[in-house]
């Protein structure tokens, strides 16, 4: 081989560019909360490019539009940003950070242009929560007796002004979650099904879900894993596959073809370190 043949056969592999990725923060968070997090994808991807979601004109802006934005909205909003990025036009890697990770997964399901070839999700509320952050039911009656109140002021009229309203999964009555719920229900096919949202799921190159083994926000905690309550009570839970969100959404698919993944942290909500982030998904997932 003579050296001319030598640099065409290596020239790609400079110039491939990473698969870029697009982060988006969680509740109380704002895009540059994960500059640190940013940073060291860039370190450890050269080339790559990243962008952090800012849901509004400034941080502040942002940081309320996690607790006030309607999701459907900031969605919208997330797609008009990725739409008119060029360094994404090719697709992207989305990643999640708590609610970001479920907002993140409505971002790859309804905006089709640029393509989510990646979706991550860390410490999401794929299934959404039946319980108040803190307020465990197995442990505490009162927490338990609690639900069936918010979940009336939740979807009477909370969910209008209040994000965290829009993912209260009533697990006692699926015809009350499936018809009231302005958000989580749609997203998950949970009324009808969405070949749309099927299609572009089903287009990812994987899904990694990591859920907190101690986490005591999301309740329950399997809800990270796309597990939730069995149908018509609030303490025995079930797990995607024996859910029929599974098939609804066309996850048995990516399941039989191998593409969804399934980590777990100990430690709670949101607790894992650079390196962990380094070996387990940076290394494995994203290069
Ligand atoms: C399905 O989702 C797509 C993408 O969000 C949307 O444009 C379409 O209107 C939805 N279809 C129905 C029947 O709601
Ligand atoms: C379940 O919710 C539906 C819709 O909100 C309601 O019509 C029905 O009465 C509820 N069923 C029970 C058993 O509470």
């Amino acid at each position: 081989m003579n050296f001319l043949t030598i640099f065409a056969l290596v020239l790609p592999c400079i110039f491939a560019n990473p698969t870029p990725i697009v982060l988006w923060h969680g509740m109380g968070d704002n895009a540059n909360g994960l500059n640190r997090i940013k940073q060291v994808i860039e370190t450890e991807i050269p080339g790559v490019y990243v962008k952090s979601l800012m849901i509004g004109n400034n941080v502040f802006e942002d940081m309320l539009n996690g607790f006030l934005m309607h999701p459907n909205d900031q969605i919208e909003f997330a797609c008009n940003l990725i739409k008119s990025d060029p360094n994404l036009a090719n697709g992207y890697y989305g990643i999640g950070f708590s609610q970001g990770s479920q907002f993140i997964r409505g971002l790859g399901q309804r905006c089709s242009a640029p393509q989510m070839k990646g979706l991550i999700s860390i410490g999401g509320q794929q299934q959404g929560v039946y319980g108040i952050p803190f307020c465990n039911p197995e442990f505490l009656q009162l927490c338990d007796l609690v639900r069936p109140v918010v979940t009336h002021f939740a979807y009477d009229s909370f969910q209008s002004f209040l994000v965290q309203a829009t993912y209260w999964h009533d697990a006692l009555n699926a015809t009350n979650y499936a018809n009231e719920n302005t958000f989580l229900a749609d997203l998950n096919n949970e009324a009808y099904i969405n070949q749309t949202y099927v299609d572009n799921l089903q287009a990812l190159e994987k899904m990694v879900l990591v859920m907190f083994e101690n986490d005591n926000m999301v309740i329950p905690s399997e809800s990270q894993w796309f597990g939730f309550y069995k149908p018509g009570q609030g303490f025995e839970v079930e797990t995607l596959q024996e859910s029929k969100t599974y098939t609804r959404l066309g996850l048995d698919k990516l399941g039989s073809e191998g593409k969804l993944h399934f980590l777990s942290v100990p430690g709670k909500h949101l607790q894992f370190s650079t390196q962990w982030f380094i070996d387990n998904i940076i290394n494995v997932h994203l290069k």
